[in-house]
């Protein structure tokens, strides 16, 4: 071997060299890159009605609340009458499962009462809802369920 093939071997390393670093650091990217996806993934997992998003004291008021604006239409079961749709049970369960309960948060404060759209306080038609959530069995939690527009879009309404 004369010392010119030598010197082009080591030359011929190079690109090598070169190709495993960058190698190694988009494998770290990838690494990288992977535990940010998942740690967001965790973050925006969608709540459901199942995971007790309300409390019973917030049910509670939501009844006494219910009794003075709705249960005239909507019956004190929830079961309906006349034109207004039951709020309980299958039917119910058929138009809401799969919504968010900022939907149905926004349905309640701007079209009920019927008679008297937009006159509940934003704490009545919340505490209501909570009472619709009891009435159609999903659990309650430790703590009262909040009424930003960020927390009740993402809480969907779980099919059973
Ligand atoms: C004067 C009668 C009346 C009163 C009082 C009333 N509702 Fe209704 N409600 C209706 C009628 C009729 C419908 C169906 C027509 C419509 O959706 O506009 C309805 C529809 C609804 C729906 C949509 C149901 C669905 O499956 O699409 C919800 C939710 C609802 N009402 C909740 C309430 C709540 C909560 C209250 C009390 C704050 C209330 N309503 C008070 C008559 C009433």
């Amino acid at each position: 071997m004369s010392s010119g093939q030598k010197m082009n071997l080591q030359g011929d390393r190079r690109p090598f060299v070169i190709g495993l670093l960058a190698f190694l650091f988009a494998g770290m990217i990838a690494i990288l890159s992977g535990s940010a996806v998942r740690s967001l993934h965790a973050a925006d997992a969608p709540k459901s009605t199942k995971d007790g998003v309300y409390s019973a004291d917030q049910a509670k008021r939501g009844k006494d609340a219910y009794s003075q604006n709705c249960s005239s239409c909507h019956m004190d079961d929830l079961s309906g009458s006349g034109q207004a749709p039951p709020l309980a049970g299958d039917t119910f369960m058929d138009d809401w499962g799969g919504h968010t309960l900022g939907e149905l948060n926004d349905t309640i404060q701007n079209t009920m009462p019927l008679d008297k759209p937009g006159s509940l306080s934003p704490s009545d038609a919340l505490d209501i809802l909570t009472y619709i959530l009891q009435a159609n069995s999903f659990p309650t939690g430790k703590t009262d369920l909040k009424g930003d527009s960020n927390t009740l879009k993402g809480i969907v309404i779980s099919t059973k």
